[in-house]
């Protein structure tokens, strides 16, 4: 019995990940962005994307807003429904992985605790990448005019404004603003220091 399941058997194929691996070129992993609204996840995801391609890498971004519209059209932003939320998402992200693609994972995940639940089922090919963006400055761009809803109260349990944003303390990955100036890399920047990072630890050969 597994969960609500039963009767139920797990099926090996004849093709291992190995094997699909090396015909790829790439070993499967899932770089997992989290930071607050207006951090700049998607953008990096989807720019890390396209930089992949034009090396020869085959990547999948998956995006909160866009997976929300589907697969987890029924959750909202209560507490155990960004746990499903994220608890389903890191699901499907280890499904890809398990195929071979540079899974890229774009979601607040808010919650310390749900965000360790994947990384522990995913294992060492989890890669966090924090985008320590500070709420000021997320505030200030409000791409979406979120924050300033949030602010005005007309939504409720917004991340960073009266819902908790807990901090990742042991990403293998930060993207910070500039000490100097507060000002944010360039999307391209931030997608060739995580390629560095891949190619260090052997993801893209
Ligand atoms: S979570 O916390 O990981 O389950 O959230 P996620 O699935 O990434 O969805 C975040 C996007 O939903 C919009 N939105 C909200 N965000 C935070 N709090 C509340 N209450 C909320 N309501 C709607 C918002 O556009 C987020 O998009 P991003 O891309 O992060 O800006």
């Amino acid at each position: 019995k597994v969960g609500e399941s039963t009767n139920i058997k797990w099926h090996e194929g004849a093709v291992d990940r190995e094997t699909r691996e090396r015909a790829l070129g790439q070993r499967g992993c899932v770089l997992w962005f989290t930071g607050l609204s207006g951090s700049g996840k998607s953008t990096v995801a989807y720019t890390l994307e396209h930089e992949l391609f034009k090396r020869g890498k085959i990547a999948q971004v998956l995006d909160g807003d866009n997976i929300r519209h589907g697969l987890n059209s029924n959750l909202g932003f209560t507490a155990a429904d960004r746990e499903e939320n994220i608890r389903r998402i890191g699901e499907v992200s280890k499904l890809y992985a398990d195929s071979g693609m540079i899974t890229l994972v774009s979601f607040i995940s808010p919650y310390k605790k749900d965000r360790l639940a994947v990384r522990e089922r995913v294992g060492d090919r989890f890669v966090e990448v924090y985008m320590k963006i500070p709420l000021s400055v997320c505030e200030e761009r409000d791409p979406k005019g979120l924050y300033k809803a949030a602010r005005a109260g007309k939504i409720k349990g917004f991340t960073g404004i009266d819902d908790p944003y807990e901090e990742p303390v042991n990403a293998e990955i930060e993207m910070e603003v500039a000490k100097e100036d507060g000002v944010l890399a360039p999307p391209r920047d931030m997608a060739h220091k995580i390629i560095e990072y891949l190619d260090a630890k052997g993801f893209l050969k």
